[in-house]
């Protein structure tokens, strides 16, 4: 049996505040399954959408999210949700459609449930898979998914800058619109959750961030 600690790090944060970055460049440090559930909610969307469904139209919604088989490839270190056996290509996902409608999607309780279970699971797939823990990006991973992960994290940075890092990104996002969005929903609203650590990382390069995660990270594995 292995006995050596498996440890579960959440970061949470608005768009472009640079969760991303830094949980590949842990994911890579510390060998553990990088899960960004943002793609998730955006897969499930661009799904919505081929299906002619209005990002408001919540009954239907419902009616769709419930019958989805949802499963997870792993390339490399990532995992990757699959719906009804298929991964969602990168660029419907992250394209323009996807970007105005998946807030308003992912505010509705339905979508939120239907992916919770899915997402708790993912610390199962990361143990079968060998790694010594998981790195799970989002807007509610130390509030709801794992509130009780030993690491929790929640990144922020001025809108200036994040509006400056996706425009680098070559990235057509109205980031400020998602944010507003998402942390005046109801169900799972963004924000910094109890307990977690707030780290401001909008005069601080990605080297200096990881850095300073990795500290925490490094005493629960004992490494
Ligand atoms: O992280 P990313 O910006 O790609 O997320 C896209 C959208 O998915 C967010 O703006 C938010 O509406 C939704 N999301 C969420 N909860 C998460 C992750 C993402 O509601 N845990």
């Amino acid at each position: 049996m292995d006995t050596r600690p498996f440890l579960i790090v959440a970061i949470d944060g608005g768009a472009a505040s640079g969760k991303s970055s830094t949980a590949r460049a842990l994911s890579a440090r510390f060998h553990l399954l990088h899960v960004d559930t943002g793609s998730f909610y955006r897969a499930v969307t661009a799904v919505l959408l081929r299906r002619g469904i209005g990002a408001t139209d919540a009954a239907r919604i419902e009616a769709e999210v419930a019958g989805l088989r949802l499963s997870t490839h792993i390339a490399g270190r990532s995992a990757g949700m699959e719906i009804n056996g298929e991964m969602i290509p990168d660029a419907e996902i992250r394209g323009a459609a996807v970007n105005g409608a998946v807030s308003h999607v992912a505010a509705l309780p339905a979508v939120r449930a239907a992916l919770l279970a899915y997402q708790r699971g993912q610390e199962g797939v990361a143990r079968a898979g060998g790694f010594r823990g998981l790195v799970m990006e989002g807007r509610d991973i130390g509030s709801v998914i794992f509130p009780s992960a030993p690491c929790r994290f929640f990144l922020h940075a001025d809108p200036a800058e994040r509006a400056r890092r996706r425009a680098q990104e070559g990235g057509q996002d109205a980031i400020a619109v998602r944010d507003q969005l998402d942390s005046s929903r109801k169900a799972a609203p963004l924000a910094c959750p109890e307990g977690a650590v707030a780290v401001d990382t909008t005069h601080h390069n990605l080297e200096e961030v990881v850095a300073l995660l990795s500290r925490p990270i490094a005493e629960h594995l004992g490494v």
